[in-house]
């Protein structure tokens, strides 16, 4: 077993000689390259199979490193980054013209967060160059939360991982674009996460910002935002009734086999080819705080029990601002939703 310290310097050294690395944050693992180097940050679409369209967030070590990256920074980012930061919080602000066009996607803004988590900041303070980082998964798969996940996903590329244990929060940030205009902030929630919309009007209320929260309706300003996302690769069924038996379910499901497609936005699905008959059951937790921590791991996990798909019931009680963080990721991994 390496110690952290040795696992920061190889990872460091990677970094600098342009190489990509695995690291832990407070939400999921990242798949990191440093933002100044190239021919780095275009190995992170090729290792993760992602498509030049859908934009990388830039991780910095500090607030003036942020206020680097971006063409203006703000009173509302100021006053978000002190309550928010370090934490699971990427600000969309204006792209400053040093930051390399592959990390936004050719858009005219960047994503920004400080990870909370020990050995994320140490490394990027050692590195001391922000770094442009995905989650740590092929494209449109489920999200890596430890670091066994990241290396069984990576296993052919042979990426090496900085082992954080188990990620606290389990799900990808809150993604807040923030425009200053002149009489008041205007705030479009791009990805739910674990800093709730309340969580964000409150603070800016308290700190005395005029402020608005529009849809983003531009979806050319939301990429990342498939319809499908976070699939594992056993067909995914969220059922809305928790009456309904698993055979009477996996009934229709069959019947519903040939409109089920074999791929969803180039995420291939396995579907048996004599039909459905077995299945394994995710639960999660009743607490929506440990049922999003546990997400990730559990998919995965029941993903590899052999079984033809995957079953979840969706109760009643699973509601309100917090769930919905949940559900935004659990129905974009799901085939079918009865
Ligand atoms: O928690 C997280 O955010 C994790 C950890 C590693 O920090 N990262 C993460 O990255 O989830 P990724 O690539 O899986 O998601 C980044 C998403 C993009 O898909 C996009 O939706 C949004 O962030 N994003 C990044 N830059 C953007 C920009 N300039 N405009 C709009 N959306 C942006
Ligand atoms: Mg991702």
């Amino acid at each position: 077993m390496m110690s952290p310290n040795e696992a920061l310097a190889k990872a460091k050294n990677i970094l600098d000689e342009g190489g990509v690395i695995g690291f832990p944050t407070e939400t999921v693992y990242g798949l990191a390259a440093r933002i100044d180097i190239p021919s780095a940050v275009e190995k992170i679409f090729t290792t993760k199979e992602r498509p030049f369209f859908d934009p990388l967030i830039v991780h910095v070590a500090s607030v003036e490193q942020a206020k680097k990256v971006t063409a203006y920074w703000g009173p509302a980012s100021q006053a978000l980054a002190e309550v928010f930061w370090p934490g699971p919080l990427t600000l969309v602000l204006p792209r400053d013209p040093s930051v390399n066009l592959m990390i936004t996607s050719g858009l005219e803004t960047v994503g920004i967060r400080m990870p909370n988590h020990p050995l994320a900041l140490e490394l990027l303070q050692q590195v001391g160059v922000p770094l442009a980082a995905p989650s740590a998964n092929k494209f449109g798969r489920t999200s890596p939360t430890s670091a066994s996940h990241v290396r069984v996903e990576f296993k052919n590329e042979d990426v090496f991982v900085v082992d954080g244990g188990d990620c606290q929060i389990g799900i990808e940030s809150t993604v807040l674009l923030v425009r200053h205009r002149p009489d008041k902030v205007v705030l479009s929630i791009l990805r739910r996460g674990h800093v709730l919309q309340s969580d964000i009007a409150k603070v800016l209320s308290e700190k005395g910002f005029e402020f608005e929260f529009v849809e983003q309706l531009d979806k050319r300003e939301s990429p990342g935002h498939m319809k499908h996302h976070y699939m594992p690769p056993v067909p995914l069924i969220v059922c809305t009734d928790v009456q309904r038996l698993p055979e009477d379910i996996v009934k229709e499901v069959n019947q519903k086999m040939g409109e089920l497609p074999d791929e969803i936005e180039s995420i291939k699905i396995v579907k048996p080819k004599a039909g459905i008959h077995t299945w394994s059951i995710l639960k999660l937790s009743e607490d929506p705080l440990l049922a999003t921590r546990e997400l990730y791991g559990k998919l995965r996990e029941v993903a590899i029990q052999g079984a033809d798909c995957i079953l979840f019931y969706r109760e009643s009680h699973q509601a309100g601002e917090r769930w919905e963080s949940l559900f935004d990721r659990l129905n974009k991994a799901a085939s079918l939703i009865l």
